[in-house]
């Protein structure tokens, strides 16, 4: 029989999110809990789930509301009936202070941006590290930004937005420190034509996830605390 995995995606259905389900659906050995704002909404993830022979569960999450997340996380523990997460994906995230500077960007964006690219992977990995640490792979991705390593030196702009991903980042190690038990990453996905990159980002969406979901795979325990770009290469912090 195929060892099946079981993956939670949160901001599912779209862009980055949307891609890594497509892509996990092309192989049997793995169980996807597609978790968005709105599933009632969500017409591609239905129409996936339709047809993935029971592999694709959908469920309501938003991850700015922590009733939201502890509401999904029981609704998925009685959906997976005695099985872990062995991969929470928090992918949702936010650009609304766009090209913003230091000396520019607005504080309430700042902590709008935050609430969603921190606080909303905090509050998920809180609330399902249960899950995770009940799987095989106890495996925890936190997908931040290069625009959000200090060390990649990337400049001026975006400001608010690089400051929350150099925030996850920091997340990242803390989880990894507190729990040797798990594994957790942040991860660079490229430069990706979604909504949020824009369509003149430098990779297709298929691309970028292609090597994201390879350097998951490929992730061993001693990988733990660390930022991978999409091409599998480390992110300095
Ligand atoms: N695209 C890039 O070039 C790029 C580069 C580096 C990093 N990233 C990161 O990759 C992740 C995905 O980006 P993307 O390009 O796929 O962005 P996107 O196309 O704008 O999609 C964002 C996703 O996040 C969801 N989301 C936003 N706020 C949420 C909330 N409060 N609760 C639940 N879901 C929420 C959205 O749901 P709704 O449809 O309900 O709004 C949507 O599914 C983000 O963390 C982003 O920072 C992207």
């Amino acid at each position: 029989m195929t060892r099946e995995y079981v993956w939670l995606i949160t901001g599912a259905n779209r862009g980055i999110g949307l891609e890594m389900v497509k892509q996990l659906l092309q192989s049997p050995s793995n169980i996807i809990i597609a978790a968005s704002r709105n599933p009632a909404k969500a017409t591609e993830l239905q129409g996936l789930a339709e047809k993935a022979g029971g592999k694709l569960h959908l469920v309501a999450l938003d991850v700015t509301d922590k009733e939201s997340i502890s509401q999904a996380a029981q609704e998925v523990a009685g959906v997976l009936g005695g099985k872990g997460i062995d991969y929470l994906i928090n992918n949702a995230g936010i650009l609304p202070g766009g090209e913003d500077t230091a000396f520019s960007l607005d504080v309430d964006i700042l902590a709008s941006t935050f609430a969603t690219n921190v606080g909303g992977p905090v509050y998920v990995a809180q609330a399902f590290i249960g899950l995770v640490e009940q799987s095989e792979k106890k495996t925890v991705v936190n997908i931040s930004s290069v625009l959000g390593s200090i060390g990649s030196d990337v400049g001026v702009i975006w400001a608010s937005y690089a400051i929350t991903k150099a925030a996850l980042n920091m997340l990242t190690y803390k989880e990894a420190k507190e729990k040797p038990d798990i594994t957790v990453i942040s991860m660079c996905p490229g430069w990706l034509q979604t909504d949020m990159g824009g369509p003149n980002a430098s990779h297709p969406v298929s691309v970028g996830v292609e090597g994201v979901l390879k350097t998951i795979l490929s992730l061993t325990p001693e990988d733990s605390g660390k930022c991978f770009n999409f091409d599998g290469q480390p992110v300095p912090w």
